[in-house]
């Protein structure tokens, strides 16, 4: 088994090993001092991997209350928060008891959010079921809900007790979603790691999952690193934002149905290195290597949106301080920094 710990102000671990579900009672049960546990997943989720969990659960002694709802974007709303409270309220979820999100991103984010704001905040336990769940969202505390009006702007900061990474679920993902995550992988490979960004150029979707307990070793580690460092995102922590404010540009210029989040951010780390290579600030040969990697996974370099237009996006970008930009620039693969420059700057900067 790999262990990370992630040291921030409340440490927890992050255990990876494949087929853990089975054994997720045993280690949530180190964590918690409470036999209740409500389990919240989505209908997807919940018809491949609930019943081993409750299994397991129960053969350490709890008693699960089960919240399901449906799967995707939508679901990280409001309502559905609503909902979540109202479950937690009517099977009596005390603060002593703890919430388990199984699932991907959209379940973490919100009952990560549920968990920090009910009863003024109850411990949580992250099961990731996705591989960007596994490598980012179930890492580094950051949960949320969107509101009509754009994407994660009610959340907290609220770090899980413990998060088990079973890498076996992964095998019911499809190619799509498994591209989406490792867009995030490569994204980690660039910014810090050579020998992260080696293994995963030296596979592709199809055989990927020969390594995967170590790509999402790696990555977790990384992330963990960055998150102590920069817990409440006020420095470091922008470096994961790599590619991301193009790509948040590129799917909200399509409305958030053309482009996944990690297609987007793919297109986002593509044209901010081909940008980097026309200014000087790295090798052509570093832009040559990154298409070729997310090819191989089937990413997108580019999108028929009129760069102009995504350019005007990204100053809505809420990553985006008031006149300035931070664009994250890797000079070579696995070096990173962040480079603060005019809106006006990042303007010629990718229109040149
Ligand atoms: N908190 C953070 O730091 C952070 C970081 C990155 C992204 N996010 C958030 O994560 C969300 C995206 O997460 P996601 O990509 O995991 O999406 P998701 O949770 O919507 O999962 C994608 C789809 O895969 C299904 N699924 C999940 N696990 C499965 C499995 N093992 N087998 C088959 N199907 C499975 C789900 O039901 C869903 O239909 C976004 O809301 C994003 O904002 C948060
Ligand atoms: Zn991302």
């Amino acid at each position: 088994m790999k262990k990370i710990t992630v040291k921030t102000s409340e440490p927890y671990n992050v255990l990876i090993e494949q087929g853990i579900l089975n054994q997720c009672g045993k280690f949530i049960s180190e964590v918690v001092n409470t036999k209740y546990a409500a389990l919240i997943t989505d209908d997807i989720v919940d018809s491949l991997y609930s019943e081993t969990v409750i299994k397991s659960l129960n053969e350490y002694g709890f008693t699960v209350k089960k919240y399901v709802f449906e799967n995707g974007e939508k679901s990280k709303c409001t309502q559905n928060l609503n909902n979540i409270y109202n479950f937690l309220a009517d099977n009596n979820i005390t603060r002593t008891d703890c919430v388990i999100a199984l699932g991907g991103g959209v379940v973490g984010d919100i009952t990560g959010y549920a968990a920090a704001t009910f009863l003024r905040g109850l411990p949580y336990i992250q099961i990731p079921t996705t591989l960007l769940a596994q490598i980012d969202s179930s890492v580094g505390g950051k949960t949320a809900i969107n509101l009509p009006c754009g994407k994660n702007l009610v959340g907290a900061f609220k770090q899980p007790k413990l998060v088990l990474c079973d890498p076996c679920t992964l095998k019911t993902l499809s190619d799509k979603i498994v591209s989406d995550g490792m867009a995030e992988a490569i994204k980690y490979g660039m910014i810090r790691s050579r020998e992260l960004f080696d293994i995963i150029a030296s596979h592709n979707l199809s055989n990927y999952f020969e390594q995967i307990d170590d790509i999402i070793y790696r990555c977790v580690s990384i992330k963990s690193n960055i998150v102590e460092n920069d817990e409440f995102d006020k420095g470091e922590r922008m470096l994961l934002n790599f590619g991301h404010t193009l790509g948040h540009a590129v799917e909200s210029y399509y409305n958030y149905s053309t482009y996944t989040h990690g297609s987007a951010v793919a297109i986002g780390m593509n044209i901010i290195t081909s940008q980097a290579v026309k200014h000087d600030m790295c090798d052509e040969l570093i832009s040559d290597v990154l298409k070729k990697v997310l090819t191989a996974y089937n990413l997108p370099l580019t999108s028929d949106a009129d760069i102009k237009d995504l350019i005007a996006l990204c100053s809505n970008d809420k990553k985006c301080e008031s006149k300035s930009i931070n664009v994250i620039i890797c000079s070579d693969i696995g070096i990173s920094y962040i480079n603060k420059i005019s809106f006006e700057e990042f303007s010629a900067f990718i229109n040149a």
